[in-house]
């Protein structure tokens, strides 16, 4: 267990997140190095044997030592924008495992990912091709592509993570790939490498991905039928992890329903899990700040706010909320709100919590790792939390906290 109680105290591995909070202050993210590299293990066990790419999701947690550790691991990864790209270069991962996903590619991007020699692009749409065919011209190179396929299925998760129905904007439509396929085997500056899928997030059943890759497989023999031999196809990612109560189908179950799938064919499987290898990595350690009982409402006002993690807020997602301290004298038990500064009444990471806190309590907002970071801001001009990363007894600070300092140091007063 990375996230466990010794002596009455929550630790991170060997280290007690008072600990941490004295050290680097509040709020922070800390992560679990070995629970990163387990999730990790649990796709490459799954896949040993098999030509196959795991291509970690930059997005769910880009900080540079995360990608670090998943380069030695031997990680691939999944872009969605050259700022990653830059990251991933930076955090010393191999270019020739990137596939750059998403739906807005600019012609900068373009050009940095073929410069850089990536594994492929995954392409969304016929405008998307036609920028990415003239841009390999000009370069003189032949720029490795795929499609990304709709297959249409439903993922049954929430609206805002679901992406593989067809009226989102992800992808080209199933009914249209063989004809954009043809069309980009037409276009001499592009090489058709492979064919890839993503139906979104979060998902606790491994049914709709298995019905996907049958899906995306019948495109590919299709194509193969027509000329057209693809070399990988990519499952995109979505495994879900236990925020409260779900059950998530085992990642094992997934990797092994797509594998009985493609059992036989030689294309490389390539995965993009992002929440499942950091999702509950890490905790978003938060101090109390007050107490305010209120006539229908008790609300604990804690250091972190919605800026930090935006998942309660935009998603009304539930964390899990742990005091670092399991009893403390001059704690008031109580159902509270956990809410942050921020002037929004969305501004809240839990409701209704059975908690026993008094102001100066540490409390960790479980299973933070993904999408936390990553998408907090500075709105009310708060600095951006530290990040923290704990392998055994040692926490080595690998994102300082912004500094007040930092957030106008670009703005200009007029002359
Ligand atoms: N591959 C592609 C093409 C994707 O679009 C995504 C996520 C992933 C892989 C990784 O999915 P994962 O394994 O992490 O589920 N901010 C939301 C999640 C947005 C996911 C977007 N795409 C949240 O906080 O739940």
């Amino acid at each position: 267990m990375a996230f466990a109680y010794r002596a009455g105290a929550l630790c991170a591995e060997q280290v007690s997140l008072e600990e941490i909070a004295r050290q680097f202050g509040t709020p922070c993210y800390v992560y679990s190095r070995a629970a990163i590299e387990g999730n990790f293990e649990r796709f490459a066990n799954a896949l040993a044997g098999r030509k196959s790419l795991i291509a970690y999701s930059v997005k769910a947690n880009s900080n540079l030592a995360v990608l670090g550790l998943m380069a030695r691991l031997g990680a691939g990864f999944d872009i969605v924008s050259g700022g990653e790209l830059a990251r991933v270069l930076a955090a010393g991962g191999d270019p020739r495992k990137v596939v750059f996903s998403g739906v807005g590619k600019t012609q900068a991007e373009i050009e940095q990912a073929l410069r850089a020699g990536i594994l492929c692009l995954n392409l969304e749409s016929e405008a998307e091709l036609e920028r990415v065919s003239a841009t390999a011209a000009r370069l003189g190179v032949r720029a490795p592509v795929a499609f990304r396929v709709n297959p249409d299925v439903d993922a049954k998760t929430h609206p805002y993570i679901s992406t593989g129905l067809k009226d989102n904007k992800f992808g080209v439509a199933y009914a249209d790939a063989e004809r954009v396929y043809r069309d980009a085997a037409r276009h001499k500056n592009l090489e058709l490498v492979g064919i890839g899928c993503h139906i979104g997030s979060q998902l606790t059943s491994a049914a709709p991905f298995i019905d996907a890759a049958a899906r995306i497989l019948a495109l590919t023999e299709k194509l193969a039928q027509s000329g057209i031999v693809l070399s990988h196809i990519d499952l995109g990612g979505g495994f879900g992890i236990r925020y409260r109560d779900e059950t998530p189908a085992p990642v094992s179950q997934f990797v092994d329903g797509a594998l009985g799938v493609l059992a036989g064919r030689s294309e490389t499987l390539i995965v993009d899990p992002g929440r499942s290898i950091v999702g509950d990595a890490g905790v978003l350690l938060t101090r109390v700040e007050y107490l305010k009982p209120g006539e229908s409402k008790n609300f604990v006002v804690v250091d972190a706010a919605m800026n930090d993690l935006i998942r309660p807020a935009l998603y009304g997602a539930w964390h899990e909320l742990r005091q670092v301290r399991e009893a403390e004298s001059g704690a008031v038990a109580g159902v509270y709100d956990v809410v942050g500064p921020i002037c929004e009444s969305a501004d809240f990471l839990a409701r209704e919590r059975n908690l026993a806190v008094r102001p100066g309590s540490l409390l960790a907002v479980m299973s933070a790792g993904a999408y936390g970071m990553v998408m907090s801001s500075n709105y009310n001009t708060r600095p951006r939390p530290a990040e923290v990363m704990v392998s055994g007894t040692r926490a080595v600070l690998v994102r300082e906290r912004e500094t007040v300092n930092q957030l106008f140091a670009a703005e200009r007063l007029l002359p």
